[in-house]
């Protein structure tokens, strides 16, 4: 699919089908994130891929039982991991570089899953020591996306936008 493409059709979904994600498109996915930019290529971030129901179950209600988490065949969390940039980079390593690294990570998962026919949405709305939990997040680590994935039962429209008049700022 033509990039342009990709991300015009790219939908926040919240109602998922059941049908579970092929491996050969789960290994795309994956493959995607893998080739995010990060901060001097350090990957300053882990992915932790959930897959059974009991822990799609846990993530929905560590995250304001938002009932799609369940519903997703494939959940993937997002976690900085500072420390792998914290020798290069200092606390703008840690604090800020490793959140941009996860966060890039995620948006080419994103943008891949559209890309194969699936559909997926960002949610940043949890309780982050409930998905630690569900998840075993070790020390060191933060969970700061989690990224359900499936096919569309449903076709939201798109919803609207700023002006690029309003948003974009040319300074001269
Ligand atoms: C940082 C971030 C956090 C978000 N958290 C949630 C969430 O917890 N639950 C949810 O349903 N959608 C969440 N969304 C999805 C947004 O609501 C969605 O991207 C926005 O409404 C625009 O719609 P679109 O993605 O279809 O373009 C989040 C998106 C971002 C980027």
């Amino acid at each position: 699919m033509d990039f342009f493409v990709v991300v015009s059709r790219r939908r926040s979904v919240r109602a998922f089908k059941s049908k579970s994600v092929e491996v050969d498109k789960l290994r795309r996915i994956l493959d995607a994130i893998n080739q995010a930019p990060s901060a001097g290529n350090l990957q300053a971030y882990e992915v932790y891929l959930i897959r059974e129901a009991r822990l799609r179950t846990a993530l929905m209600k560590a995250a304001a039982d938002q009932e799609f988490l369940a519903q997703a065949p494939l959940v993937l969390v997002f976690c900085t991991h500072g420390k792998r940039a914290e020798e290069r980079y200092s606390q703008r390593g840690v604090e800020l570089y490793a959140l941009q690294d996860a966060t890039i990570a995620c948006t080419h998962a994103m943008l891949a899953a559209t890309a194969l026919g699936l559909a997926s949405v960002w949610v940043g709305k949890f309780d982050e020591q409930a998905v630690r939990e569900v998840v075993g997040v070790p020390q060191g680590q933060r969970p700061v996306a989690i990224l359900p994935i499936g096919y569309a039962a449903e076709s939201p429209r798109a919803p609207k936008r700023r002006e690029l008049s309003e948003l974009i700022h040319e300074v001269k």
